[in-house]
């Protein structure tokens, strides 16, 4: 089980499986870890117990996670790493980004009392429209900035 991880997401739009898939790349390459990616779309319950780390990741839409991501918080994390991260458009933007982390992130925790994270993020989303982009604020080095922070937690 040791360093063992898993990154299990649900997307609806695209976004939050393209954060897997750059989360997933810095933790193998930059810190030589094991893990597995899930699209809960094919996959709604992994077996969670094997792993030492735990990458929970979902979208949001009309406020709220989605179902399959939201039912892996009842889990037990006990003695392992949990780590969350959403995406939502208001993140993207630097006047609503606190807004998006209380009531994404903060809100939605504290109604799982065994899932406390090592760490958080609210992450950029996109919204498309008739075809086009209404919002597209994702960016990508900021995804990586991100695992290189939670990857040194998770190895040091
Ligand atoms: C129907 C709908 C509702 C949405 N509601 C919200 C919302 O309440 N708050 C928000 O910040 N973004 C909202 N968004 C933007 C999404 O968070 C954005 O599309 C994000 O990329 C979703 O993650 P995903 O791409 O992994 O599915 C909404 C988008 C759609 C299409």
């Amino acid at each position: 089980m040791s360093g063992h991880v898993i990154i299990a997401f649900e997307t609806k739009s695209g976004v939050t499986g393209e954060s897997a898939d750059i989360i997933v790349d810095v933790l193998r390459r930059k810190y030589g870890l094991n893990v597995d990616v899930v699209n809960l779309k094919e996959n709604p319950r992994p077996d969670l117990a094997q792993y030492k780390s735990i990458f929970i990741g979902s979208g949001i839409r009309m406020g709220r996670w989605y179902r399959k991501s939201k039912k892996l918080l009842n889990a037990d994390f006990e003695g392992k790493n949990l780590v969350v991260f959403v995406s939502a458009c208001s993140a993207g933007d630097p006047k609503t980004h606190d807004e998006a982390v209380g009531k994404y992130l903060n809100d939605m925790l504290a109604k799982y009392p065994r899932a406390k994270p090592l760490a958080t993020a609210a992450l950029d989303g996109r919204m498309k429209m008739f075809g086009k982009a209404q919002a597209e604020t994702c960016d990508p080095d900021k995804v990586r900035a991100w695992a290189e922070e939670v990857g040194a937690k998770l190895t040091k």
